[in-house]
């Protein structure tokens, strides 16, 4: 018997922490959190509290109760907190995550609703046309759309029997492979719950699903800059990021947001460029002219000021948004004007990325130093 995570979070939910008062799931504690055939494992992120040993008994004795008796359960030692100043670079197990995948594409954005699906998605159908292989991940947990964007809402990826372990197949659409977090945590799951869930989901997708060979694994990263993003680069080496944003002045403050995350001292992700979306709207039936809502050049005097190239600027389009609404992204057809830009856009992508490699060090998977004291 395989419990799902949300059946275990709302029986670990009954526990509470005699220091505090209040419940696990409250307090954010369960992390890791792996379920498989009659076993459950996770750790419990409480540093230092002194009924440490007696919370990991009640939740034993409640999963023996409320789920069964049957199910092993194996609480494993948390993982630190993390301190930023003593996050250190491993290269261990390096070669074993995604070792057919060339390079990793972080797509981000400050702000929420910049357009970084859409551009994701259209990115990875053009790099596909040129006859690269790619996958994409929708780690997008607050709003994940990928799988609307190509039309797979419905869909659930098969989990097939490797070498006895359950591993994970991306669903095929589009001429790439896709996962998404909204396969594995839905809309009506609280928020508290998609935290955990979230990271040990991105986890899963990394070391347990089938990728294979991919010459661009782009990740389409949910707004901001919070614990997904520091998921992701502990999961993965990621081999460079592009940022998302509107000219609009709040959404250059995001972006700039974005920008410092990438670059913060042991994070080092490089920065191959920016892209400007809704830069300007252009009304079909007068194709010359541009009105630029959010303001004009934007982002291109950021890039300038912050010496990170701009890659591409997109209009705003109705056919952008239809597209993405029907499942059927414009990038797949290049003989519009809007199918051409994002083909443009993925050759200008796939150059950076070249010249990136051509001239940087790879990426180094982000790792938290085990002499690292907690912080919280
Ligand atoms: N250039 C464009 N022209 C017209 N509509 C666009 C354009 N770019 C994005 N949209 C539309 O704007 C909405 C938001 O875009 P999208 O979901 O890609 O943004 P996001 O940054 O991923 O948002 P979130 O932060 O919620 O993940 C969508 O309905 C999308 O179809
Ligand atoms: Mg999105």
């Amino acid at each position: 018997m395989k419990y799902s995570l949300e059946q275990i979070l709302t029986v670990l939910s009954e526990i509470k922490d005699p220091d505090s008062g209040k419940d696990l799931i409250s307090l954010n504690a369960i992390e890791s959190l792996v379920s498989e055939d009659n076993k459950i494992s996770f750790s419990i992120n409480l540093p230092k509290n002194p009924f440490l040993k007696s919370i990991e008994k009640a939740c034993i004795k409640t999963i023996a109760s409320k789920l069964s008796e049957d199910v092993k359960v194996e609480i494993k030692p948390a993982i630190k907190k993390i301190d930023f100043k003593k996050i250190s670079f491993g290269r261990t197990d390096e070669q074993k995550i995604l070792p057919g995948v060339k390079n990793i594409l972080a797509v981000a954005s400050g702000k929420g609703g910049v357009g970084k699906s859409t551009v994701s998605v259209n990115l990875a159908i053009a790099l596909a046309k040129t006859g690269a292989k790619v996958g994409l991940l929708d780690a997008d947990v607050y709003g994940p759309s990928i799988p609307k964007m190509l039309g797979v809402e419905d869909a659930r990826p098969e989990i097939k029997k490797i070498n006895g372990k359950d591993i994970i197949v991306p669903i095929e659409k589009q001429g790439i492979k896709m996962l998404s977090i909204g396969f594995f945590v839905k809309p009506e799951d609280a928020l508290i719950w998609r935290g955990a869930m979230a990271t040990s989901a991105i986890n899963q997708f990394v070391k347990d699903a089938d990728w294979g060979e991919l010459d661009y694994f782009l990740i389409d990263l949910p707004p901001g800059t919070g614990d997904i993003h520091l998921t992701i680069v502990q999961a993965m080496p990621v081999t460079a990021a592009v940022i998302v944003s509107t000219p609009q002045q709040v959404a250059l403050a995001d972006a700039l947001r974005g920008v410092s995350m990438f670059r913060a001292e042991k994070i080092e992700v490089p920065i191959i460029g920016f892209i400007e979306n809704m830069a300007w709207f252009t009304p079909e039936e007068l194709p010359e002219n541009k009105y630029y809502i959010f303001g004009k050049d934007g982002l291109k005097d950021l890039a300038f000021r912050m010496d990170i190239p701009l890659l591409g600027q997109i209009p705003i389009v109705q056919s952008i948004r239809e597209a993405g609404d029907e499942g059927k992204p414009v990038s797949l057809d290049e003989t519009t004007p809007m199918g051409k830009a994002f083909n443009d856009l993925a050759k200008e992508i796939a150059i950076k990325i070249e010249e990136r490699n051509a001239n940087l060090d790879p990426t180094k998977k982000v790792e938290i130093d085990p002499d690292a004291s907690c912080s919280a």
